[in-house]
């Protein structure tokens, strides 16, 4: 039985590298979670999502104890066997997919009350319900239930917003049933409030969680304001706990916030702009359903290993997309979520090289010369 563990095999500077073992495998860190939202990373099997060289996936619980339902996954074995995939998997806890997606949402002490966006049936999400459809998931990495304060907001604001949370964390953990191989992480709120961000990560810690989210970050305050709030925020967790970065990003994104200390990302970036012909490469991104690629026999990146560059050309990948043939969002997802893989591994062995700085510069150099 594997014990959740977290090894940090290397710093450079501020970066990591680490493993995270959970009950269904290892995840090599800095990391990069596909979005797997309805039991699905949308456009790929299991094992195509795996050649990318994922590791962990994510699952949501808004989205699964509305459609199928929690017990009904519970009942057929968990989300790993009901979706086959064999490798850990982390949950978000469901108030993040209340707040942008459900209606007529009203959120008090106890929790959020809201109506499902598929079939308007009325719901009720706490943290306690939050823990138990986690644990009838099966989720390896269970995210404590919590409020994403919005942006911009009042410091009044920010501070009430984080302080629920903070109570909704202590709830959250007190709720989740430990078994090994099984973590459960807190979410640092706070907004673009140093002292709020230090006062919610003094809370979580502690309380004392098995990895430490920051959340509330990439809601519309821009990378500067990100990356100088990560860098108030990742020297007051413990170093021996994994830090996952909620909902980012680009690759830029990633690529400054590794440098800050995280070692965990998910993002729907690389999956929904597969299924919009915006493919990522190491030359920024290129629109494939622009009409300069119709005659272009060149693969979309060179470089690239993944089916979508080795066996098409440009041409082809712009005629499915053209057609609204399903083959292209399929090759797009699989090149975006690869190229992403590719940027994780690359920021690895440049942290164990203690030469990160010097691959940041790199990648900034040519993501800026542009597509060619
Ligand atoms: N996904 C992106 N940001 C957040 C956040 O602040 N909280 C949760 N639970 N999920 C998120
Ligand atoms: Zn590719």
């Amino acid at each position: 039985m594997t014990a959740f563990r977290f090894d940090l095999h290397a710093t450079d500077g501020a970066a990591r590298c680490g493993t995270l073992h959970t009950a269904h495998g290892p995840m090599d860190t800095p990391a990069f979670m596909p979005v797997g939202t309805a039991a699905t990373v949308k456009a790929m099997m299991p094992e195509s999502v795996a050649a990318t060289g994922a590791q962990m996936i994510l699952g949501n619980t808004y989205h699964l104890m509305l459609r199928p339902g929690a017990e009904r996954i519970g009942k057929l074995g968990g989300l790993h066997r009901f979706m086959n995939w064999p490798g850990p998997i982390l949950t978000d806890s469901g108030g993040f997919q209340v707040m942008s997606l459900a209606k007529l949402r009203k959120l008090t002490e106890d929790g959020v009350t809201f109506q499902s966006h598929i079939d308007g049936s009325k719901h009720l999400l706490t943290p306690e319900r939050s823990m138990e459809i986690q644990n009838l998931l099966d989720a390896d990495v269970t995210m404590a239930f919590d409020e994403c304060t919005p942006f911009p907001a009042t410091e009044k604001q920010a501070a009430e917003s984080m302080r629920l949370s903070m109570r909704w964390a202590k709830r959250s953990k007190d709720a989740f049933v430990e078994r090994p191989g099984y973590g459960l992480f807190g979410i640092v709120q706070g907004g673009i409030y140093p002292e709020f961000r230090a006062e919610s990560a003094a809370a979580l810690t502690a309380m004392g969680f098995d990895g430490y989210a920051i959340g509330g970050l990439a809601v519309g305050e821009g990378q500067e304001l990100m990356f100088s709030t990560l860098e108030v925020t990742t020297p007051l967790l413990p170093t021996d706990r994994p830090r996952y970065l909620m909902g980012v990003g680009r690759p830029s994104d990633i690529v400054g916030a590794v440098l800050r200390g995280v070692d965990m990302f998910d993002c729907v970036m690389p999956t929904r702009s597969g299924r919009t012909a915006q493919a990522f490469t190491r030359r920024g991104t290129v629109n494939l359903r622009n009409a300069r690629h119709q005659d272009d026999p060149r693969p979309l990146d060179q470089d690239c290993t993944c089916p979508a560059c080795r066996n098409y050309s440009r041409a082809y990948l712009h005629h499915l997309i053209r057609a609204e043939e399903i083959l292209g969002p399929m090759l797009l997802t699989w090149h975006n979520l690869h190229y992403y893989q590719e940027v994780m591994a690359g920021l690895r062995s440049a942290i164990k090289d203690g030469r990160v700085q010097e691959f940041a510069k790199n990648f900034a150099e040519q993501e800026a010369m542009g597509d060619i």
